[in-house]
């Protein structure tokens, strides 16, 4: 088999046939360069509705890359050209102008809680007043709904006027995601938004995680074996730049077909 033919092999698979779901996000063939170095190859796959996919693999394999070119946070890099197809609902999201819609549509949670010095109100807040929201009670009505969402609002119900930076880092990891949830997305990208977590506040926002699938499609990056396995549908395992296997989670945590990523999985390396 030649080189070009083993690489259209490893595209197939990648792309899981799967009828009776619906697919939210669909990727074909997208190269990324940083520059003159390439950092993503002919990745291929769908990502479906109401589920979490997982992205997981070694340091440097090009996770965050990815997901950052699904809500076009890569647009904010210098240098960063890219060639192959994404859409969101089978719309072509490197063609549309409106990338503030897209990434309204797509919200982001990142490793570290990065919340405002404002306070816990004002921070979920932000992103409705910023799209023209100022009646009050409407106000009132998001920042409680998204606080519900997020499994933080018995925690902060009686102090949302004090500086969400005096919460601890897992309760201000929870503000992150309402924050995300105000907006009203379809999608939400979450890149390690356990790592700086102890164990509890870890499960507290796994348990999040599990329950928000019903209303979002979630797709997250962890170094963690074992929150992959908890939490996701389908996972993605990445390695230098390209998805070496994409399968459901059962699957690739049991039988990968991919000695790659039986290695990986079993610890050997990564
Ligand atoms: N802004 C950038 N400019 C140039 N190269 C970059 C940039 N961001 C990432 N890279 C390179 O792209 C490759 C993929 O990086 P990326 O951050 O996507 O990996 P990752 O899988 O998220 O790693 P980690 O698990 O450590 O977060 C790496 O070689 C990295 O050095
Ligand atoms: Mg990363």
């Amino acid at each position: 088999m030649s080189a070009k033919e083993i690489k259209v092999k490893i595209n197939n698979s990648t792309l899981l046939k799967q009828p009776n779901k619906e697919v939210k996000i669909s990727v074909r063939d997208l190269n990324l360069f940083y520059g003159e170095k390439q950092a993503l190859y002919s990745i291929s796959l769908d990502i479906h509705a109401n589920e979490v996919t997982a992205l997981i693999g070694p340091s440097g394999c090009g996770k965050s890359t990815f997901l950052r070119t699904l809500n076009r946070m890569n647009d904010l890099i210098d240098g960063v050209k890219l060639s192959g197809n994404i859409t969101i609902d089978q719309e072509n999201i490197y063609k549309t102008t409106d990338v503030i819609n897209l990434r309204t549509k797509v919200g982001m949670v990142f490793q570290k809680a990065n919340l405002f010095p404002m306070s816990i109100y004002d921070n979920v807040a932000y992103g409705p007043r910023m799209q023209g929201i100022k009646n009050k009670k409407e106000l009132n009505e998001i920042v409680e709904s998204s606080l519900r969402g997020a499994a933080i609002w018995d925690e902060v119900k009686d102090r949302l006027k004090t500086s969400a930076l005096g919460l601890s880092g897992g309760q201000q990891q929870r503000v992150c995601i309402a924050r995300a949830i105000a907006m009203k997305p379809d999608i939400i990208l979450m890149d390690e938004p356990t790592s700086a977590l102890d164990p509890i506040s870890t499960l507290k926002v796994e348990e999040l995680i599990e329950n928000m699938k019903k209303d979002y499609t979630i797709v997250i990056v962890t170094h963690n074996m074992q929150q992959a396995a908890r939490v996701s549908d389908k996972t993605a395992f990445f390695l230098s730049g390209e998805v070496v296997e994409y399968d459901e989670t059962n699957k690739i945590f049991s039988v990968p077909s991919d000695q790659r990523t039986e290695d990986y999985i079993t610890g050997r390396f990564g």
